[in-house]
């Protein structure tokens, strides 16, 4: 019945991309209103955080490419430069404008790929960190399923907006 049986390395890529396709989509498609918490922000936090968010999908496309290679050395590099030490990364800047929960997410993340990095460095093999990269992954999905950001000059266009009473709760103090 099927011809040409996938390696297990394709079967794993394919899985990982399915589920997060998966989560994507649900998120997506939950409300034709984006409904997402609303990180009120100014454009410099913005572009800041925005900055981060784009390292860390060049990084995890990086890891990948280098565990394509199978090159394990590369794949922690790559890992490491995502971890608890990422240059500019948004906590250390931030953490007085951004609720709790999306610290802790970010930083949940970033020690994962800590782990990641380090499993890489003593020898585990390309499998297990493409599942640890999978888990990661979950970790974006998820902050991205729960918060947007908001600059005033968005959040004063959605004013006739139900938003759950966020809007208030996380408004500027500073
Ligand atoms: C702690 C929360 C959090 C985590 C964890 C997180 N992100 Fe984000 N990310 C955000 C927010 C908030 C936005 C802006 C979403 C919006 O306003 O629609 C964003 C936006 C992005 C963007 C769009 C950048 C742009 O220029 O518009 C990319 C790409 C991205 N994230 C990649 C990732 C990747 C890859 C990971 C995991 C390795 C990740 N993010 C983990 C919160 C997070």
């Amino acid at each position: 019945m099927f011809p040409a049986h996938p390696t297990i390395k394709e079967v794993d890529l394919k899985k990982i991309f399915t589920i997060v396709l998966g989560f994507v989509m649900t998120a997506a498609m939950a409300d034709g209103v984006d409904q997402r918490q609303i990180l009120p922000m100014n454009e410099m936090q913005r572009n800041h955080l925005l900055s981060e968010m784009r390292m860390l999908l060049t990084g995890t496309g990086a890891i990948l490419e280098a565990l394509a290679q199978d090159d394990r050395a590369a794949a922690a590099r790559h890992a490491r430069s995502l971890g608890t030490d990422m240059p500019h990364k948004m906590e250390g800047h931030m953490d007085n404008i951004l609720p709790e929960q999306f610290m802790q997410l970010g930083m949940a993340m970033h020690q994962a790929f800590d782990r990641i990095a380090q499993d890489a460095e003593s020898g585990k093999d390309t499998k297990h960190t493409l599942q640890q990269l999978s888990e990661t992954l979950g970790r974006c999905t998820a902050c991205h399923a729960t918060y947007q950001i908001s600059t005033g000059r968005q959040l004063a266009g959605q004013g006739s907006q139900k938003n759950h009473g966020e809007h208030g709760a996380h408004s500027h103090t500073h």
